[in-house]
C-alpha cells in the first residue's frame, strides 16, 4: 500500500461524489482504496471477502462490489446507542432492507446490523436510494450519512430520516466467515 497516494476516506468519498456529479448518474468510473482493489477476475465474482481487522471502532472502509460502493463501518458505542434508542415510528422507511433477513422485517438497529455479536458492524450499499449518488459518511443531521445531491439524511443505522430518499440504504448479503473477514455476496 502506498501511503503517499492513498486518499483519506473523506477525500475518497468526496472524489467519488464529485465524479458522480460530473459524469452523470450511474456512469462514473469509481476510484477506491488501493488495498481493496480487486483485479479484473475478482470484479466479475459474485462475492468478495474483506479483512476488517484494521478497521477499529469509529472507522469505515469503502469497497467496490458488483460495480457499486459498499460502506463497511465499525460503529462507536454512541452510534449504536443512538440507533437503538430511535423509535420505529420516527423512521421514514419502516423496513430493514436487509438481504440477509426473510420477508419484510422492521428496521430495528438489530435488523440493520451485521448480526449477533457483530452489532457494531454496519455494511450497506453506498448508493443513495433517491437517485443514486454516493452519500458522505458521518455527516448530516443524524450523524450517519448525508447525500449532498438533494439533501437526504441517514442515521447511524443507515436509515433514511430526512430528505427525498424513499428507502433505507440497502444491506447486501453478507457473512462473517471468520472473526475479522466479511464475505459480501
Ligand atoms: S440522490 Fe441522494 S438525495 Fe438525491
Amino acid at each position: 500500500m502506498n501511503e503517499a497516494v492513498e486518499p483519506t476516506r473523506r477525500d475518497f468519498l468526496y472524489i467519488a461524489t464529485a465524479m458522480a456529479g460530473a459524469a452523470g448518474l450511474g456512469a462514473f468510473s469509481w476510484p477506491f482504496i488501493d488495498q481493496m482493489r480487486p483485479d479484473a477476475s475478482t470484479r466479475a465474482l459474485a462475492s468478495i471477502e474483506i479483512d476488517v481487522s484494521s478497521v477499529v471502532a469509529g472507522m469505515s472502509l469503502t469497497v467496490k462490489w458488483r460495480g457499486r460502493p459498499v460502506f463497511i463501518r465499525n460503529r462507536t458505542a454512541q452510534e449504536i446507542e443512538a440507533a437503538r434508542t430511535t423509535a420505529l415510528d420516527a423512521l421514514k422507511d419502516p423496513l430493514a432492507r436487509n438481504a440477509n433477513l426473510e420477508g419484510d422485517q422492521p428496521a430495528t438497529d438489530a435488523n440493520r446490523s451485521a448480526g449477533d455479536g457483530k452489532e457494531n458492524w454496519l455494511v450497506m450499499i453506498g448508493v443513495c436510494t433517491h437517485l443514486g449518488c454516493v452519500p458522505l459518511g458521518q455527516a448530516g443531521d443524524f450523524g450517519g450519512w448525508f447525500c449532498p445531491c438533494h439533501g437526504s439524511h441517514y442515521d447511524t443505522a443507515g436509515r433514511i430520516r430526512k430528505g427525498p430518499a424513499p428507502e433505507n440504504l440497502a444491506i447486501p448479503e453478507l457473512e462473517f466467515i471468520s472473526e475479522s473477514v466479511i464475505r459480501i455476496g
